[in-house]
């Protein structure tokens, strides 16, 4: 099996770019970002704050986490229901980089994306892929650009999505990612971090068609 591994903060193009990479490659694309907002969504509609260890405990028992494919696209199902469109919301987002710092919800998501892995030829994004999930995977790339481009594309991003533009503030959006890297930086178990054996690409100044095409070269030198 040939994985890679893209890691990087919020809003550096990370999905967009292992989707274009999957389906270039024939690759299955494993957004795990999503797996943790499915996690934050189960524990928001029960009520319980990252704070409620036993409780986060004790319900992971109860909760199911599967992946399924539809046209090329993936879907997270919580246990048996289809939750993927609520997942992109940024209230969700920042929810789950709170839950993700709970060490019971890592060690479960974490199994589960080994296991998807294991099977097929894997494009998995995240921000622990190279260093924890999938630490021999075959290529690590680490995604970065400036916090000011990043915040300028999810703005671009949530007007194309219908937002109105009056509702919304680059600066408040570009704290909104500065703060979430600085949590998932930090975060005693996993942080983000670039892998030992990971190339680093900074895509300000670069295209989604240029991003893929130099990580295309990459694949093709290395395999
Ligand atoms: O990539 P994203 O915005 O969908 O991820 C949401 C949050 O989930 C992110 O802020 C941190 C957490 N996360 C993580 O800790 N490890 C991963 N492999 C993926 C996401």
């Amino acid at each position: 099996m040939y994985s890679i591994a893209i890691d990087g903060p919020a809003g550096a193009g990370k999905s967009t770019i292992a989707k274009a990479l999957s389906k270039k490659l024939g690759f299955v694309y494993i957004d795990t970002g999503a797996m943790y907002r499915a996690v934050a969504l189960f524990f928001l509609e029960k009520g319980i704050k990252e704070s409620d260890d036993e409780r986060i405990d004790k319900l992971l028992d109860d909760l199911d986490i599967s992946i399924k494919y539809a046209d090329g696209e993936q879907r997270v199902f919580l246990n048996g229901t289809d939750v993927s469109d609520k997942l992109r919301q940024e209230e969700i987002g920042k929810l789950a980089s709170k839950f993700s710092a709970v060490k019971s919800v890592r060690e479960k998501l974490v199994a589960l994306q080994r296991k998807l892995a294991e099977r097929e030829n894997v494009v998995m994004d995240g921000r622990d892929i190279g260093t924890v999930v999938l630490p021999d995977a075959d290529l690590k790339i680490y995604l970065s650009a400036s916090s000011g481009v990043r915040a300028r594309r999810r703005y671009l991003e949530l007007i194309e999505k219908g937002f109105d533009k009056s509702t919304l503030n680059e600066g408040e959006i570009e704290a909104e990612i500065i703060k979430r890297d600085e949590a998932d930086m930090n975060r005693e178990i996993s942080p983000l971090k670039q892998a030992d054996d990971a190339y680093y690409l900074d895509t300000s100044d670069m295209t989604l068609k240029e991003v893929v095409s130099k990580i295309l070269a990459m694949v093709k030198e290395e395999r």
